[in-house]
């Protein structure tokens, strides 16, 4: 029985990835910001099978809460198999969280990185251990502005969701390379074109428009939460490493995401805007 932690877990791809892992007998810890939320995702992890279910509650936008977030891991777990920094949003206008980051950053990237930072000795502690991001798709043709990361200029939401999701990539690329030979794998992927909520906060004008695609050309959260799952546990990627997948298959990511001056840069960058030296 593996203790799996996964964020974002009270809706989509993360509920669905909860449940199936629950299925197997795994002990989760769900994270999610809405305590009702969390209780009814409890119930349906439970009721799946899970070895054991712990609800913490965190707004991955406050890196005051992540802290304490992973303070409370720190203090009740004796081991963490899985860390899967899955929680995500897509914002259409350009809004800053509490420590000043723009929103999209913070919550797609940037509170995942803070939380595996903090995770580290626990996860290595835990050897052989993984940990997991969400990325997506629109990573390709995405670009990492380092002289205005916070897309103060030219905010587009795509231009913001692309780069979170690229910078997820070039996370775990470093991410593997400073881990190698310590047993703990560091990995993102693309679910897939998954029918969930976060497709609701299209303009009003798109909405009808996107349930249409939602019915008709997406795959359900189920199929989407299977590469985590996958991921989250298959031996036969128990060793694979700074990769990104897409249907439970290594993919060459985007050129920008194979840049490994960028990665280092980034991670230099995100010490800085959560305060670690
Ligand atoms: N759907 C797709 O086609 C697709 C494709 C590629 C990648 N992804 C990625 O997959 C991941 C899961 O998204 P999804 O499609 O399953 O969407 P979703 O149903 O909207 O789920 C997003 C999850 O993230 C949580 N979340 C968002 N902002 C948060 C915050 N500030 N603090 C804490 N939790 C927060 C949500 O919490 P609440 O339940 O409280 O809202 C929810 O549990 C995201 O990283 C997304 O970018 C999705």
């Amino acid at each position: 029985m593996k203790t799996i932690l996964i964020t974002g877990a009270t809706s989509g791809i993360g509920l669905a990835a909860a449940r199936q892992l629950g299925a197997q007998g795994h002990h989760l810890i769900l994270v999610g910001r809405n305590p009702e939320k969390l209780a009814a995702t409890a119930e349906a992890v439970r009721a799946a099978g899970a070895g054991g279910v712990d609800t913490l509650e965190c707004d991955m936008s406050s890196q005051a809460q992540v802290r304490r977030l992973a303070k409370t891991v720190q203090a009740n777990y004796s081991r963490l198999d899985v860390l899967a920094n899955n929680a995500g949003a897509f914002h259409m206008r350009r809004t800053e969280t509490e420590d000043g980051v723009e929103a999209t950053f913070a919550v797609n990237h940037l509170a995942g990185f803070l939380l595996t930072e903090s995770l580290l000795d626990l996860l290595l502690h835990s050897s052989p251990a993984r940990i997991l991001f969400t990325s997506s798709v629109m990573h390709f043709g995405s670009r990492l502005d380092f002289d205005d990361l916070g897309l103060r200029e030219g905010y587009s939401p795509q231009r913001a969701y692309g780069a979170s999701k690229l910078a997820n990539i070039l996370y775990v690329r470093e991410l593997s390379r400073r881990l190698e030979g310590t047993g703990v794998t560091a990995n993102a992927f693309h679910p897939g074109a998954v029918a969930t909520n976060i497709w609701d906060n299209a303009p009003v004008i798109v909405r009808p428009a996107m349930a249409l695609l939602k019915r008709i050309f997406m795959i359900t959260p189920e199929q989407g939460g299977e590469t985590l799952t996958y991921l989250a546990t298959d031996p036969l990627v128990v060793a694979v490493s700074g990769c990104y997948f897409q249907r439970n298959r290594v993919k060459t990511p985007g050129r920008a995401a194979q840049d490994d001056e960028a990665a280092r840069r980034l991670q230099r960058a995100c010490e800085e805007l959560v305060g670690l030296s």
